[in-house]
């Protein structure tokens, strides 16, 4: 049996605002082996964590991540629904700070490079120089919508693990992972049927399927010998890991 991995999506994101120090640090309390976070580029170059292109939707202000500086992301609160719950601002975070943080703990980590619809240039590479700095090649995986992201990876950083995200059901998901020298792939859950996990495994490959909160599914993708699941709520899934 295969241990399955429990990754918190964009932190714990079911009781937290996602993507913020908070969230990622109650992922950890939650027991969570790793955690999933999204990162852009902001005005001025910098890796800012932050799921969404324009700004509204976490933090309430108007325009684009990457019409601001990273010192003015900063300052924004990406409290938004959280508002009445939680008493202490919760900026954007650099990604630099969450890996520091994150260096010091046992947490593995997925990076997702959210460059679909903007195109950040050279984005992967100061991705990369950050993970060499701060030496956390080993707790690293890049992952991506964007797959020529992931053949850059792995062509200029080979010894760093990554995943092409799938948001919907191909052939051999396995086959296409290794064709393009991917260690892994992240099917959306609905599409990580037990015999495509059984075959990626056979074949060395890894399957974390996204965003899975249903009981059932979390049991049946644990069952199933996925290497990791991706889940806005990493407490539950962990106490279901734990009973099985
Ligand atoms: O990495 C899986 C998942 O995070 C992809 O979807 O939209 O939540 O970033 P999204
Ligand atoms: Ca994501």
């Amino acid at each position: 049996m295969v241990l399955t991995w429990i990754f918190a999506h964009r932190g714990f994101s079911l009781a937290y605002p996602e993507n913020t120090m908070k969230a990622f640090i109650e992922a950890e309390r939650a027991g969570a082996d790793g955690i999933e976070l999204d990162v852009q580029m902001s005005k001025d170059g910098q890796l800012v964590v932050i799921h969404d292109e324009k700004l509204d939707r976490t933090t309430g202000e108007k325009g684009f991540v990457k019409d601001l500086s990273a010192s003015e992301l900063m300052r924004l609160d990406a409290r938004y629904k959280f508002k009445q719950t939680l008493v202490k601002k919760e900026p954007v975070p650099l990604l630099r700070d969450v890996l520091e943080w994150l260096s010091n703990t046992s947490l593995q980590c997925n990076i997702e490079l959210k460059n679909g619809t903007f195109p950040y240039h050279g984005m992967e590479d100061k991705v990369i120089d950050l993970i060499r700095e701060l030496k956390l090649e080993e707790k690293i995986i890049l992952s991506s919508f964007n797959h020529y992201s992931i053949v850059h990876v792995n062509r200029h950083a080979p010894d760093i693990e990554t995943a092409p995200i799938l948001a919907e059901g191909i052939y051999m998901p396995w086959v296409y992972a290794k064709s393009i020298l991917a260690s892994g792939f992240h099917p959306h859950y609905r599409y990580a049927h037990d015999e495509i996990i059984k075959k990626s495994c056979q074949h060395h490959i890894a399957v974390r399927p996204y965003t899975v909160n249903n009981e059932s599914e979390i049991q049946r993708l644990i069952k199933a010998d996925c290497s990791a699941i991706i889940t806005d709520d990493p407490a539950k899934a962990k106490r279901i890991n734990d009973d099985i």
